[in-house]
């Protein structure tokens, strides 16, 4: 079965650059992203490349080598559903809102209703695959909607996650470390189109690098992936407050024990706390699962990193409030980054959200920059906040195009994404504009402690403690 059209529902972070990857390695395949949001689409179509809606190094020059070849965005979802051989879902999962499992399971609605409409549409047989994250058996919610609301033609569906990793997700997807393809290995169809999928990815992935298995395990892997990551990083965030208590130093701790090679020295870096869309949403996701299935205490495992999570972002925003005499209200505190890690402009779950929440509810006043996240994204992220409506928020929170405007005049400033660029300004003229004493509170660790003390800042580095602490006295 060769695949000539690719239909892609969600022009999204992942749809957007995963089918511009796909239809630049597959140039006799015609790739079409669709999506109901007019908005997003015509940021796709853009004729200038830095107001694609996502932002990912590397992702505008392949738009603009294959866009209009063999690349195209629209919102005409039915024709492109009609004219596909494959159509991948790659619509949002958030966790539910409302009603049973609100707070914790994943919302289906969004792949209900692309599994309806493929299903009233297609006129003749399909491949679906999922590419969103979905919980364990959701493959077969959607064949037997197909099945029982399609026009009698046949449906392969598979399952192919993805995993790349919001900031190097064209590098990720061009050198993946493994394409995982999950499908109907019990009959021919299902065999076919699972080595249809292979086809593709094969064009530029190592064969040994695309492991196939059966449906549940694909859909479970994803979910599992997720957790051992956030896991590590909670890990390490919870060493971290062990470190600033000891006098141990959370960056040697990482370094040593990421040299024994069954832990390894990736995903160690301590921080203000994991953000992004997925982490969390998976965890809970899970959580609901093995509670569904009556598995209490492996529930509360993983419970337990979303936990943790949450307390580090909590501890950071107490321990500038403490810092600053108990009291930040009508103070001026500047952060640097909004995005919920660097070279993105995602800001969704970031941990900046939280610790300006809990800022504003001590009335301080923040100044926020940040190189690739709009005013308008921040005003939105603070639109439901617990501290205070939006209309007074607004009245406290500025966004600043100009970091040393945004760090003038300051009693603090927090880093809450690791922007390379934070390191290389000039910091002891921010030093100088600064109210004395000057805080810094480096939720990264990305500077040197020696050298911002000696400009003559107080400067606090997460996983570190008081210095008179580490001598053997
Ligand atoms: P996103 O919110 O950026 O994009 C989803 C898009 O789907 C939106 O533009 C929305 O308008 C569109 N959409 C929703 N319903 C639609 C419909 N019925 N028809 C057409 N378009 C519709 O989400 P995302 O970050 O791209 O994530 C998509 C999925 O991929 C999620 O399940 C997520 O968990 C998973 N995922 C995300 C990442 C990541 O880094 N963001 C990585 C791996 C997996
Ligand atoms: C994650 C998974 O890595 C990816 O495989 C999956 O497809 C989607 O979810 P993403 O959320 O885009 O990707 O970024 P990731 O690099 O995993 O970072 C997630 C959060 O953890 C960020 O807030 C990041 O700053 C934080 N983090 C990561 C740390 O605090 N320390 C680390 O050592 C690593």
């Amino acid at each position: 079965m060769q695949i000539k059209s690719i239909c892609c529902i969600g022009a999204g972070y992942v749809g957007g650059p995963t089918m511009s990857v796909i239809a630049k390695k597959c140039p006799e395949v015609r790739v079409t992203v669709v999506d109901i949001n007019e908005a997003r689409i015509d940021a796709w179509n853009d004729k200038n490349y830095n107001s694609l809606p996502v932002f990912e190094p590397g992702l505008a020059e392949i738009v603009a080598e294959v866009r209009g070849e063999n690349l195209f965005f629209s919102t005409k979802v039915d024709k492109a559903i009609e004219e596909a051989d494959m159509i991948f879902i790659s619509v949002n999962t958030p966790t539910k809102t409302y009603g049973k499992g609100k707070g914790m399971a994943a919302d289906l609605k969004y792949i209900e209703l692309c599994a309806r409409q493929i299903a009233k549409v297609a006129k003749r047989d399909k491949i679906v695959v999922e590419k969103s994250t979905l919980p364990v058996r959701t493959a077969s919610a959607i064949k037997d909607i197909l099945d029982n609301t399609g026009n009698g033609v046949q449906f392969q569906i598979l399952s192919n996650p993805e995993f790349l990793a919001e900031g190097t997700a064209i590098q990720d997807l061009l050198n993946p470390d493994r394409v995982l393809i999950g499908g109907d290995i019990s009959n021919k169809k299902g065999e076919e189109a699972i080595n249809a999928l292979v086809e593709i990815y094969g064009k530029w992935v190592p064969k040994e690098k695309i492991l196939t298995t059966n449906v549940w395990s694909s859909e479970l892997s994803k979910l599992t992936a997720n957790a051992f990551l956030a896991q590590r990083v909670s890990s390490i965030n919870a060493m971290s407050e062990i470190c600033e208590k000891t006098g141990a130093d959370i960056y040697e701790v990482s370094r040593a024990i990421g040299m024994d090679s069954r832990i390894g020295s990736k995903f160690l870096n301590a921080s203000v706390g994991f953000g992004g869309s997925c982490f969390q949403k998976d965890i809970l996701n899970l959580v609901y699962i093995a509670k569904s299935y009556g598995l209490n205490e492996v529930a509360d495992y993983w419970e337990q990193v979303i936990i943790m999570n949450d307390h580090q972002k909590n501890r950071f925003s107490d321990n500038i409030v403490s810092t600053l005499y108990n009291t930040v209200s009508g103070k001026k505190i500047a952060f640097l980054g909004w995005a919920f890690k660097k070279n993105t402009n995602d800001t969704r779950e970031s941990a900046a959200i939280k610790v300006a929440d809990n800022l504003l509810s001590e009335q301080a006043n923040l100044a926020i920059y940040d190189p690739k996240v709009k005013e308008k994204q921040i005003y939105f992220d603070i639109e439901n906040l617990e501290s205070r409506p939006i209309s007074e928020n607004k009245k406290y929170l500025k966004v600043f195009e100009d970091p040393y405007k945004a760090m003038e005049n300051t009693h603090g400033i927090a880093i809450l994404t690791e922007w390379d660029e934070f390191k290389e300004y000039d910091w002891e003229k921010v030093y100088q504009q600064m109210n004395k004493p000057a805080f810094l509170f480096d939720g990264r660790g990305i500077l040197d402690k020696k050298e911002m003390e000696r400009i003559g800042f107080v400067y606090y580095k997460i996983g570190l403690g008081d210095e008179s602490n580490t001598s053997l006295k």
